[in-house]
Order: C-alpha cells, then sequence, then structure tokens
C-alpha cells in the first residue's frame, strides 16, 4: 500500500514521534509512505513529500511537526472535497493516517461516512477533549509546562504577598487548568465546565488571606466564562474564535483585585504550553498510537482511531471520537476543590 500521513489544527509535542512510529511499522510490512503538506490543506493542494527511513530519524524528541499543519477544513473550501479525492487518487495512495484532534478527525469522519474514505485516526491534543480516548498525546508535556509555571510563580507570589492568576489552553473544556492546578496546588481553578463565580473565587482567595497565607495562585482556563468577556472576532474555517484574544486572565486579575484589595499579577502561558520536546509519557503514548494506526492501516480497518483505554491501546470509531467534546468530569474538579482557600 501506499499510505499518507498529515497532521492537522495545533500542533503539539509528540507529532513527529506519531509519524516515526506510522512509518517504521509500515515499512516494516512492506508499505510506502507519503507525507501530506500541512493537513487538509495539502490534499487540497495536492503537495506531498516521500517519507523514507532517513525523514524519520532522529523524530522522537522533536517537537512541532516536519509535516507542517493548517486549520484547512475541506467542507469550507469551494471544490475542497473533490480536490481531497481527486489528489489522493492521482497521487495513487491507499490509505490515510491523520492525527489530528476534533476538527481533523471529525474532516475524517465525514470523509469516511459519505465516501468511505480509507482513513485512520490518532487522537492529538494538549487540551485532551476527545472523546472515546482516555488521553490524548500532548496533554501531559502542556500539563508538564503549565505545572512547572505555576510553581515558578509561587516562589515569587510567596515574595510579594501577591495573588498570581496564570491563564492556560483548552478552548471549551479545562483538561490543562485542572491537571497542572491540581499538579501546581492552586487556591482556586476556573473552568469552563464549573460555574464558580468571580465572588465565591474571592472569597476562598479571602479566606486563605484570614489563614495567614498572603499569597494566592489561581489557575483559569481560557474559555472560561467571565461576565463582561466576549468571543468576539474572527473564526477559523471549523468555526473556532481565538480564545486568547478574550484576556480573560487580564479581567479576572482586575476584579480580583478590585474585589479583595490584593495586588494582583497575571501570565498568559500561550503557546509556550503547545512548543518543544515531549514528555517521555507523550513520546511513549504517541509511539504505541502510531503502531496502532499502522495496523489499522494493514489490517484494512479504516474509520478506526486508536485510543487509549486504561494502559490498552484499543481502536474506535472515527465517529464516535468526534461526536462530542470530553469535558472534566465533576469528581476531577472535586480533587481541585479540596484545596481551595
Ligand atoms: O486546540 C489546541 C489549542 O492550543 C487550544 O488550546 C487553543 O485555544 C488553540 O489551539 C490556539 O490556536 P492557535 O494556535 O490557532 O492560536
Amino acid at each position: 500500500m501506499k499510505v499518507g500521513v498529515l497532521t492537522g489544527g495545533g500542533d503539539c509535542p509528540g507529532l513527529n514521534a506519531v509519524i516515526r512510529a506510522v512509518s517504521r511499522r509500515l515499512f516494516a510490512r512492506g508499505h510506502d509512505v507519503v507525507g501530506i503538506r500541512e493537513g487538509w490543506r495539502g490534499l487540497v493542494d495536492g503537495r506531498f513529500e516521500p517519507l523514507g527511513p532517513r525523514e524519520v530519524s532522529g523524530l522522537l524528541p522533536r517537537g512541532g511537526t516536519i509535516l507542517g499543519t493548517s486549520r484547512t477544513n475541506p467542507y469550507r473550501v469551494d471544490g475542497g472535497v473533490d480536490a481531497v479525492l481527486e489528489h489522493f487518487r492521482t497521487e495513487g495512495l491507499d490509505a490515510l493516517v491523520a492525527i489530528g484532534g476534533e476538527d481533523t478527525l471529525g474532516v475524517g469522519a465525514q470523509l469516511h461516512a459519505e465516501h468511505e474514505f480509507p482513513v485512520v485516526g490518532v487522537p492529538k491534543t494538549i487540551d485532551n477533549d476527545l472523546s472515546a480516548t482516555d488521553y490524548t498525546f500532548g496533554f501531559d508535556t502542556a500539563v508538564f509546562i503549565c505545572t512547572e509555571a505555576i510553581d515558578r510563580l509561587h516562589t515569587t507570589a510567596e515574595s510579594h504577598n501577591r495573588v498570581m492568576v496564570v491563564e492556560v489552553m483548552g478552548r471549551h473544556t479545562g483538561w490543562i487548568a485542572v491537571m497542572s492546578g491540581i499538579a501546581g496546588g492552586a487556591d482556586m481553578i476556573l473552568i469552563p465546565e464549573q460555574p464558580v463565580s468571580i465572588e465565591d473565587a474571592c472569597k476562598e482567595i479571602r479566606h486563605r488571606h484570614d489563614r495567614g497565607k498572603d499569597f494566592s495562585i489561581v489557575v483559569v482556563s481560557e474559555g472560561y466564562e467571565l461576565e463582561g468577556v466576549a468571543d468576539e472576532g474572527e473564526v477559523d474555517e471549523f468555526g473556532h474564535v481565538r480564545l486568547s484574544e478574550r484576556g480573560v486572565g487580564a479581567q479576572l486579575a482586575s476584579q480580583i483585585e478590585q474585589q479583595t484589595g490584593f495586588e494582583t499579577r497575571v501570565t498568559v502561558l500561550g503557546h509556550v504550553q503547545r512548543g518543544g520536546s515531549p514528555t517521555p509519557r507523550d513520546r511513549v503514548l504517541a509511539t504505541r498510537y502510531g503502531l496502532k494506526a499502522a495496523d489499522l492501516v494493514h489490517d484494512g480497518s479504516f474509520g478506526r482511531m486508536a485510543a487509549l483505554h486504561g494502559d490498552r491501546i484499543v481502536d474506535v470509531s472515527l465517529e464516535e471520537a468526534t461526536a462530542e467534546l470530553k469535558r472534566v468530569p465533576d469528581d476531577w474538579f472535586e480533587v481541585a476543590r479540596a484545596f481551595f482557600g
């Protein structure tokens, strides 16, 4: 078989480790691998590059993606789907491994449902919001980076008796905020799934000061609903606004300072969370996902996605994985809440 590989959506650490594992397993089984440039855009425009053992060597620790990525949605491009099908055919491809989140894999699921497109998915995103898998790769690295930042902010917060607000990514779910907040010992965590009001957050911060702790760490997810903060501005081809533009961290910091009288600063971690080398855990997860995806292709099991259930790598339907977002359940938030205030 000749198998295409693409990476779509926001990049994250571990993409190259998947490309390496998919390719190595496919080579071992006698197949050829072709890289598709910049996600679905590469299939719309017909941009390919052959991947051989030399191209996929040395990729395990490397951040980003050697194939490039984009948020192109062929269903939003005039003639996009026809171009994808045509380029796939003329390049002589037999199968596609799509490495992406809900948007990239959602396109794969739709193409498979409508055209029996031979696609297999690998769940990527720092947000960890894909259903039907316990974890996506990239998430562990993002949580590691945020936790380290929270640790650093702790020491300066304590020196200055300040409240430190840390804004993290996560779009419409609070996985990064909750996990890094628990790991970093946050005194308050605000996420889209849990409607903790600013008044209640300030009450907890005051309570902490009453207990003799003159500094606090507040972790807020970029998608947290704060009064006066609107989702406005340009949307991408999947209908998402840039949540970093909402400035929820800055608004929250100013409201906390006003309501409590405590000096407050904000740190927005931004794309630092997506950069650099993957953690060992993400390298291993990405590798296991890559091998599974290659096996699914080899077996002709299309419309499936590699997934983690407990400690086992399994396969699930792409449709199920992209039907709805996986939100932070109450019991995870309860772990965090036990340490508020
Ligand atoms: O989906 C991954 C993610 O990093 C989100 O957490 C964030 O909202 C978004 O991508 C940022 O996208 P961009 O790289 O286009 O600014």
